[in-house]
């Protein structure tokens, strides 16, 4: 439903400084950090982001009104952004973005005291999530309610130390092991006595989230692990007039899905079957070969094609598909991951074909601008008056919360439209429809 086109949202100006924290300084994390140190630099154009690339069409089309996004929303500018973030491992972003080794020293050396200045917060880590990581820097406190309220103080504290006008987080955390929400997840009380009691159904990311909404801190999950996406955390948001988003950013394999299962069904072409595979030698590869950790990944990955392809409404093309996704560690490869695709499709009469693809990609190229984005929209979110699940950011994540009952849209083209039109109808333009009218 669209706003009267005489009623934009009053927004508030992006003034000051906003704070971008990341619980995990890792692969995604340091490359996002220091594409955005390049970018101010030395003009490094922060390709991939479409808060920064992209151009939105207003009204008509022969109007010719094509602004930037950056250039119609008021979002935060790169140059206001001051990084932070938590890690039981890496000791400062420039560390982290050696050691993951996804990009090259010579696009590090300028801005390596940067980077080393980004130094991790010691984290609330628990072995029991990741059994892969053994975290060093970690808060020395057992009580969850404790861990809680450190994070908050950290919060805090950060914001006053870099003179911040605003703070968004967005996790870039390991993959924490499988889980189903537990009666300590129903509502905010019942998670804080969870707090005070250690119950063992709280895992670290979910109390990150609880101290940035106690802190009135919009909360970004781009990990597919339970946490934003729990009935107390939705509760909380609201309460708070937070927002928050979730989860597992889109990216590599996941997103070739959503660019090519909406391409079939709108030819109405059948689909047999989709056998993924990958090999990924990065920490979060590492991780991921933990079989807890990976069926969290797996649950997210496998959801893409059910709700584009919809089997229910279309049962002749969809209804008996053979979905599969692997991961394979294999630490040669480093964060270039190499993903596969088998693909059996069928068309007139039944005829069987196949599509194949060999998508050799770089993950965290592919996830620093979307973690870029999720920032500067969250803000802008926060910035609006809106709290709770922000849907209209679905484009970004392979397992979009849903605001609502209806499951969250997972076409990566309606998810682009619904965004465009977000922003339009915020600042008061029409809706574009793309029909013949318009
Ligand atoms: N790169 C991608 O394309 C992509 C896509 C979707 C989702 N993700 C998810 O994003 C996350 C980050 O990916 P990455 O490649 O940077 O992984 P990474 O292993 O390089 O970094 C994750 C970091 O999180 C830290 N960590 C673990 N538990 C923590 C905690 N409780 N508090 C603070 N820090 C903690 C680890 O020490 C590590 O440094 C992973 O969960 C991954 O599954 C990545």
């Amino acid at each position: 439903m669209f706003l009267n086109m005489a009623e934009p949202v009053q927004i508030a100006p992006a003034t000051g400084k906003l704070g971008v924290l990341t619980p995990g300084l890792g692969a995604v994390a340091s490359t996002f950090i220091a594409g955005v140190l390049r970018a101010r630099q030395d003009g490094t154009p922060p390709l991939g982001s479409v808060s920064q690339m992209a151009h939105i069409r207003l009204g008509r089309r022969e109007d010719g009104r094509n602004p930037l996004i950056r250039d119609f929303v008021p979002l935060a500018s790169l140059d206001d952004l001051v990084f932070g973030g938590w890690d039981p491992i890496s000791p400062n972003a420039l560390e982290a973005a050696r050691t993951c080794g996804v990009l090259d020293e010579r696009d590090l050396v300028s801005i390596s005291s940067q980077l080393e200045g980004v130094v991790a917060m010691d984290a609330v880590f628990d072995q029991r999530w990741v059994s892969r990581l053994d975290g060093q820097r970690v808060k020395n406190l057992t009580n969850k309610w404790d861990q809680a309220m450190a994070l908050m103080e950290d919060i805090e504290r950060f914001r006053v130390e870099n003179d911040c006008d605003r703070l968004v987080i967005v996790w870039c955390g390991s993959t924490e092991a499988f889980q189903e929400a537990s009666a300590v997840h129903e509502t905010v009380e019942a998670f804080e006595q969870g707090l005070k009691d250690n119950d063992d159904n709280i895992s670290p990311s979910q109390i990150y989230v609880y101290a940035a909404l106690q802190s009135g801190v919009p909360f970004a999950n781009g990990a597919p692990n339970l946490s934003t996406d729990l009935p107390c955390m939705v509760q909380l948001a609201q309460q708070r007039g937070v927002p928050i988003v979730g989860k597992d950013f889109k990216t590599g394999q996941t997103l070739m899905k959503t660019l090519i299962a909406p391409g079939l069904k709108a030819r109405m072409l059948g689909l047999r079957g989709w056998y993924s595979t990958n090999i990924l030698g990065n920490r979060d590869g590492e991780v991921l070969d933990a079989p807890e950790n990976f069926k969290t990944k797996e649950e997210s990955k496998l959801g893409v094609l059910h709700t584009i392809l919809q089997p229910e409404v279309y049962p002749t093309l969809y209804g008996n598909i053979d979905h599969v996704v692997r991961i394979n560690y294999y630490p040669p490869r480093g964060d270039n991951k190499e993903g596969w695709d088998a693909i059996d499709i069928f068309g007139w009469m039944g005829y069987p074909m196949q599509i194949k693809i060999d998508f050799l990609c770089r993950d965290s190229i592919l996830a620093a601008p979307i973690v870029l984005d999720l920032a500067l929209f969250m803000d802008l979110a926060a910035r609006a008056g809106q709290s709770g699940v922000q849907e209209w950011l679905s484009f970004y994540l392979k397992a979009p919360q849903a605001a609502g009952e209806h499951p969250a849209e997972q076409d990566l083209f309606i998810q682009q439209t619904k965004m465009k039109n977000t922003l339009r109808q915020w600042m008061g333009e029409e809706p574009v429809t793309h029909s013949e009218a318009g």
